[in-house]
């Protein structure tokens, strides 16, 4: 099912979300299968629980081609419960971001570079990867998602975020 999405100014949003307990369960494959619902139907390159009002520790990411990010390397769609990311270096680089939950904008953020992270899938099994480049980013950016975290808070040169039609017309069309 798709799921409305809260938009920043929503108090939800800047509140830590809590750990899953049980994995495998109905409630929790019920939930996957309405973020992945709704961050399709949205053309979305990841999603996280609290953005459709659920305050677990939840995301989903992962792209092969995106008209948001036409840019943008293919990354493998991901399920990732309680997740742990550890950077593999101090590097950061700036990258234009996105967010469902700040529809038509676009700000230039820096992020970790490289890093490993860790986590469940929903029945369990660990997932480990060490990742850099588009891939880190959007796993950064989801999992500040679950401690109450919003891109522009991280932009550090506010003149570097914009209306996504002004920044980038060759965009227009695209959802958002
Ligand atoms: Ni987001």
């Amino acid at each position: 099912m798709i799921r409305e999405i809260l938009r920043m100014g929503d108090p939800r949003l800047l509140a830590r979300s809590h750990e899953v307990e049980r994995l495998g369960t109905p409630e929790l494959s019920a939930l996957l299968a309405d973020m992945r619902d709704t961050m399709r139907a949205l053309d979305g390159a990841g999603l996280a629980a609290p953005q459709i009002g659920v305050p677990l520790r939840v995301v989903i990411f992962g792209m092969e081609s995106n008209p948001r990010y036409p840019d943008a390397p293919a990354v493998p769609y991901t399920e990732l419960v309680n997740p742990v990311l550890t950077p593999l270096a101090d590097d950061e680089e700036e990258g234009w971001e996105g967010c469902l939950s700040v529809p038509g904008l676009r700000g230039a953020v820096p992020r970790f570079t490289r890093l490993h992270y860790e986590g469940l899938d929903p029945d369990g099994r660990r997932i480990a990867r060490d990742v850099d480049g588009f891939h880190a980013r959007v796993v950064q950016h989801e999992c500040d998602h679950l401690d109450g975290i919003l891109y522009p808070m991280r932009i550090r040169d506010m003149r570097r975020f914009g209306f996504t039609d002004v920044l980038f017309p060759e965009l227009a069309g695209a959802t958002e």
